[in-house]
């Protein structure tokens, strides 16, 4: 646990951040600190060796005792910046001292980024670039001096008065609740599948859930499912030991009578193919394919912990998609759990079964709005790359609101279409529809014919997110380590607020 502070005074430091832009001189603060120092961080600017480009760093040894290192970061031009950029440039910043084994930091705030944005704002990214940035995934590591250094103070300086360090606190506050949604969420991500399968899903849900008193947790088994007529969710759970599971949270924040915003999230464990076996170089990240599940956990549980007073329910249709001999089959023909029959073409398209028995559960609670997100067609990540989710929705209003929520907290959305000619694609000869299809060639335009045929599940207004971004691969980047990256709980948060 990291603890956070403001201060305007710095305390005993192992390095003080101070981030600069670029073609601009030093805060005021900093030229002061600058003089204590004798200097050193104007000698660094004059010689050029750094001048602020975004994510550019220069690391100073002070000799003084209370401060050892100040840390310049770049920001990049002050005309570019936004909260993704301000968020990766905090991220890297506190994960280039983490890195360095240092665990107590000073971060300086600069008084034109609290007029920008807000001091509550700013101190909500801080805290939640902050907290991103320090998580590493790394419990399997059994070298200790391989694992990363856990940080233990993080102190924000600059020149506040008593409005803007009551604001900044706020906002740190917010800030260490919505990053351990987002941090909970890529944990469950990056658990690998011999540990998180649909059953320990369920449980990890109900475990966490248990001390949050506003959260009622649900989880429905194998022969729940089947009572309930997802037969969708049960063939794609066939091939696998592991039974499928559906899971249901509920924050009843506002009055029951008022309608519930419900977020469904894909639940695939591991994504074999099943018996349309996805070829080895594809199946690697597949644990990935429940990061729509985790992202929807991780929002109702912020939501919860903010006590929004919202009604918003979480569904997680869960299951593990493998191939044996009691796996489901091409040719199958199912019947989800709103009637509709699907003749399955391909059973590495289980990501929209699975939804089309979520998404028909959804019904039953009269939503006002149905937000699924889903790790749901290689399409989307062709399309995309991987920095940016598509979004599909016939409502106006809800695309405006999710672009706009998205872009204010760093997420990138890109609207896709939804059309007749994708709906169409979908059509069956002998089902209602089928699980695979394309415009005017089979792999052709196949993101969006996903989202048509989940649109068939759908009764009230809805919108898709099909989670491209989610995962950061194996790399990471300077701000982020590998793996899930907890896509969609900040935008999810935003949306509910
Ligand atoms: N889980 C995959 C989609 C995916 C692929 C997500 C790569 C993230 C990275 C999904 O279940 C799938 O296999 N989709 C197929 C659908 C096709 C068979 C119609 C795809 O996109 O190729
Ligand atoms: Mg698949
Ligand atoms: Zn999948």
């Amino acid at each position: 646990m990291i603890t956070y502070s403001v201060s305007q005074m710095p305390s005993k430091l192992n390095c003080l951040i101070v981030p600069l832009f670029e073609e601009k001189g030093m805060d005021s603060y900093i030229k002061s600190l600058d003089k204590e120092f004798g200097g050193v961080i104007s000698d660094v600017l004059k010689s050029k060796d750094f001048e602020g480009k975004k994510l550019q760093t220069s690391l100073i040894y002070t000799k003084d005792k209370g401060i050892s290192r100040i840390l310049l970061i770049g920001l990049g031009k002050e005309k570019d910046l936004n909260v993704k950029k301000y968020k990766e440039v905090v991220g890297a910043a506190v994960m280039t001292c983490q890195n360095k084994k240092m665990d107590k930091l000073g971060f300086f705030v600069q008084p034109g980024l609290i007029k920008k944005y807000s001091a509550k704002k700013v101190g909500l990214d801080l805290s939640v670039a902050s907290e991103v940035a320090a998580y590493a995934y790394d419990e399997h590591k059994t070298d200790k001096d391989a694992k990363v250094t856990k940080l233990k103070n993080i102190e924000f300086v600059g020149e506040f008065n008593v409005a803007t360090k009551r604001g900044l606190e706020k906002g740190l506050e917010e800030g260490i609740l919505v990053s351990s949604g987002v941090n909970f969420a890529r944990h469950l991500g990056n658990t690998p599948p011999t540990i998180m399968t649909p059953e320990y899903l369920a449980s990890e849900v109900q475990k966490n859930f248990k001390s949050i008193p506003k959260l009622n947790v649900k989880v429905l088994n194998k022969q729940e499912i089947t009572k309930l007529g997802m037969g969708c969710l049960l063939a794609v759970a066939r091939g696998s030991e592991h039974e499928p599971k559906f899971i249901i949270a509920e924050d009843w924040g506002a009055d029951r009578k008022r309608k519930p915003t419900v977020l469904v999230g894909k639940g695939i464990t591991f994504d074999s193919g099943g018996l349309s076996l996805k070829p080895g170089q594809f199946m690697t990240d597949m644990k990935f394919d429940m990061l729509g599940a985790a992202s929807v956990i991780g929002a109702i549980k912020v939501a919860a912990e903010l006590k929004l007073k919202k009604n918003i329910i979480a569904l997680v249709p869960a299951a593990e998609n493998m191939p044996s001999g009691t796996a489901f089959r091409p040719d199958d023909i199912l019947k989800a759990m709103n009637g509709k029959t699907i003749l399955v073409e391909n059973t590495d398209a289980e990501g929209r079964l699975v939804l089309a028995d979520g998404l028909s559960y959804a019904s039953k609670y009269k939503p006002k709005e149905v937000i699924d997100l889903a790790t749901l067609t290689g399409a989307c990540m062709a399309a995309l790359g991987l920095e940016r989710s598509g979004l599909f929705t016939p409502e106006e209003k809800m695309n405006e609101k999710l672009s706009y929520v998205s872009n204010s907290v760093g997420e990138q959305l890109w609207r896709m279409p939804l059309g007749e000619e994708y709906s169409e694609a979908m059509k069956s000869e002998i089902a209602d529809i089928k699980n695979m299809g394309g415009v005017g060639g089979e792999r052709y335009g196949t993101a969006s014919t996903a989202a048509a045929f989940l649109q068939v599940f759908t009764d009230y207004p809805w919108a898709h997110i099909d989670l491209a971004s989610a995962i950061y691969g194996s790399k990471g980047k300077p701000w982020i380590r590998a793996g899930a990256n907890g896509f969609g709980v900040q935008t999810l948060v935003e949306y509910l607020r």
